[in-house]
């Protein structure tokens, strides 16, 4: 059995056709990243998935039930892409709020206050105003304001844009955690490196369409992507004639050689080192989730 099963999800907003068709299947424990570019219908998915939002077509099962009248179950966590935090309260005067929300009391309560306010590393300031917070903390806040009710799905809408470096690590460290307890955990982003490094299984999204699905590895072998050794030298280098090669480029302090098709790049950085060619650094471009998505959605910018 399936955390959701969605078949053929249909949004419109007017004219605005957000969710053309959606089938999706998340897993009982699984980490999933729904990734794609601005507007390609992530949070409209993400807010049907939820329960706060109806779609115009499709049916869509949570835990194996028909979900019929759209509200919220208390089984999820939901972290939404506008921060949903009272400027005026405090750190815990919004947790307390959301807390009343979830029928939340009592001692129970209180320690998860705690709990969650340590695990976002907001415990230090547990009495400051959100309006005094970074755009980090903040993001911090509503994250431990999701997650309060201890919700065995965990639903997050691009939880780190504008974040600083240390609140990114300690988010990720967080999910991280979350999922080795077993919590199923639905992320949508636009990063790349994020669904890389936390995803199992990612699904890209665009013009409201899933056009791809699987695990990393699975999605960078559906298709052919340019791959090469970049050497980086202060001399000039000349590949090593006895080793094929399809083709080179030179850049301004760097090299690239790209093999013949079924050659390993192995072979090339290794063919590179026996000839003693003087370098500084290689870097190994093999498929990566952002030529894959590129290839995929276009190149073209979208705000
Ligand atoms: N409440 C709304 N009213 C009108 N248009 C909307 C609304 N929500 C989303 N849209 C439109 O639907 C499309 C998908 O939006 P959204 O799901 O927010 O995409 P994403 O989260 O991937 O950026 C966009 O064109 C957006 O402008
Ligand atoms: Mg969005």
């Amino acid at each position: 059995m399936s955390t959701f099963s969605a078949k053929g999800l249909r949004k419109n907003f007017g004219q605005v056709e957000a969710l053309a068709g959606v089938d999706i299947e998340i897993r009982h424990g699984e980490f999933y990243g729904l990734l794609g570019p601005n507007g390609a219908g992530k949070t409209t998915l993400l807010r049907i998935l939820s329960g706060i939002l109806a779609p115009d077509e499709g049916s869509l099962q949570f835990l194996g039930k028909e979900v019929a009248r759209w509200k919220p179950s208390p089984a999820l966590g939901v972290v939404p892409q506008e921060m949903a935090l009272y400027e005026m309260l405090t750190a815990r005067q919004n947790l307390a709020l959301f807390g009343c929300l979830h029928g939340m009391s009592g001692t129970e309560y209180s320690r998860r206050m705690d709990v969650v306010l340590e695990a976002v590393g907001l415990e230090g300031r547990r009495d400051g105003r959100a309006k005094t917070f970074s755009t980090g903390m903040k993001r911090r806040l509503n994250l431990a304001v999701g997650l309060l009710h201890d919700p065995e799905v965990l639903l997050l809408d691009e939880p780190t844009v504008g974040v600083d470096p240390q609140s990114r690590v300690k988010i990720f460290s967080l999910l991280e955690q979350l999922h080795a307890e077993g919590k199923t955990i639905i992320y949508t982003t636009h990063y790349m490196e994020e669904a890389e490094r936390l995803c199992q299984r990612i699904g890209i999204i665009d013009h409201g369409k899933l056009i791809a699905e699987g695990s990393l590895s699975e999605l960078l072998s559906k298709v052919e992507l340019p791959r090469s050794v970049r050497v980086y030298s202060a001399v000039d280098v000349e590949y090593p004639l006895d080793i094929p090669l399809a083709a080179s480029t030179k850049g301004a302090d760097y090299s690239d050689f790209v093999p013949q098709e079924s050659q390993h790049l192995g072979a090339l950085v290794s063919g590179i080192e026996k000839s003693g060619l003087p370098y500084d650094r290689i870097e190994i471009i093999g498929p990566n989730l952002e030529t894959l998505f590129l290839q995929l959605t276009g190149k073209e910018l979208r705000d």
